[in-house]
């Protein structure tokens, strides 16, 4: 099968065997037969998270399932034990697509998700890298989810403190990398309804009164303005994760360049806009054959059509570099590299 169609990067690659998940029943038979043909196995959501740099010789399955079901208000307390403010619980199938369940969810009366607006993608790969925008990310309003283990073909529930969510991180991409399926997500919404707009973008363009629908409007209007439509431009949103950095190193960093955009954590560290470090080396909007970096977001690479991921990645090594010469700052791609 052809997978040009199934990466948002657009980028050429052929999967030996490609099956379309539409109903999580058959993933045994489907497993079962993968394992005895020795064929390794792939899972794509929407597939703005990898970049494919070659033909894959398994089997691809698209994960595809459908539905939404809010789970009975008796269960709506959050059992994390960080709090027991009253939530909706939303169980979603992972085929599900991520803006599109943002978007009924507040249209239903359960909002809470609209900082996460327009991020592409489906449920069912949203907690891989615990996705997050605009001050809020995928774990702040993350149950618990349900996998199915493409090892031992069982079935199995993880909470969130299971999930080991971390800045564009999580167990998915250690312990379970390349091991779990995701089937479904269920979403904790708080019951009393919090705006979340301290982020500069939202602040500065948020227009009347504060409510779930302006910051939704807010959110798809920056993203629009910054971050190209996968459909007219090739790309897997930002590309490289903003590097955090130890007390020292920044303080070395900052000294040379005070201006650089930066963003104290709790633990010490010191989260840097890789945006504005790649920026700085004079890589935003350059092209290399039918692969660039973005000119209105240095953090994104664009493929222009006809590129491969072998020309992508060799790039991305060039802006590492680049960006380690002048500010000593080693920088990491955030997508799935096959
Ligand atoms: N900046 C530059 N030049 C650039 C890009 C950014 O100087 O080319 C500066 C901006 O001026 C700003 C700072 O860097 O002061 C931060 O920029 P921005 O608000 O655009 O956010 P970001 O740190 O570049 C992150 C996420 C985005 C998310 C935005 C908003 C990562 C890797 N990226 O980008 O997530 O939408 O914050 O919260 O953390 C994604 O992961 O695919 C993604 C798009």
């Amino acid at each position: 099968a052809d997978l040009q169609p199934y990466n948002t990067l657009g980028l050429p690659a052929h999967a030996a065997y490609f099956y379309t998940l539409t109903d999580e029943a058959d993933l045994p038979t489907l497993c079962a037969y993968a394992q005895q043909q020795q064929l390794p196995i792939l899972v794509l959501g929407g597939g703005s998270n990898v970049v494919l740099t070659q033909d894959y010789p398994g089997l691809v399955i698209k994960v595809a399932t459908q539905g939404k079901a809010i789970l009975p208000s008796s269960q709506g307390q959050d059992v994390s034990g960080t709090t027991d403010a009253p939530m909706h619980l939303v169980e979603v199938a992972a085929g599900e697509n991520w803006h599109e369940t943002v978007s009924w969810l507040i249209a239903q009366g359960y909002p809470g998700l609209e900082n996460l607006a327009l991020i592409p993608g489906t449920v069912g790969a949203a907690p891989i890298q615990n996705i997050g925008a605009y001050g809020l990310e995928l774990a702040d309003r993350f149950h618990a989810l349900r996998y199915f283990d493409l090892q031992t073909h069982t079935i199995h529930t993880l909470s969130k403190e299971d999930c080991a969510f971390g800045y564009r991180d999580s167990i998915f991409k250690h312990a379970l990398r390349g091991r779990a399926l995701i089937l479904s997500v269920t979403l904790a919404l708080p019951k009393t309804w919090q705006a979340q707009a301290d982020y500069k973008d939202i602040r500065e363009n948020l227009q009347g009164d504060v409510t779930p629908q302006a910051i939704f409007k807010t959110v798809v209007k920056v993203r629009q303005q910054k971050l190209p439509d996968p459909a007219v431009l090739g790309n897997a949103g930002s590309f490289f994760k903003n590097p955090i950095l130890s007390a020292a190193q920044a303080q070395s960093l900052l000294n040379a360049y005070p201006e650089c955009p930066h963003y104290p954590q709790p633990d010490g560290t010191t989260k840097v806009a890789a945006g504005w470090l790649i920026e700085q080396t004079g890589w935003k909007g350059r092209r290399v054959g039918a692969i660039g970096v973005h000119e209105r977001q240095a953090l994104v690479l664009v493929h222009t059509g006809g590129g491969t991921g072998n020309a992508l990645i060799q790039l991305a090594h060039q802006i590492q570099s680049d960006v380690y010469q002048k500010f000593r700052v080693q920088i990491e791609p955030e997508p799935l590299v096959i």
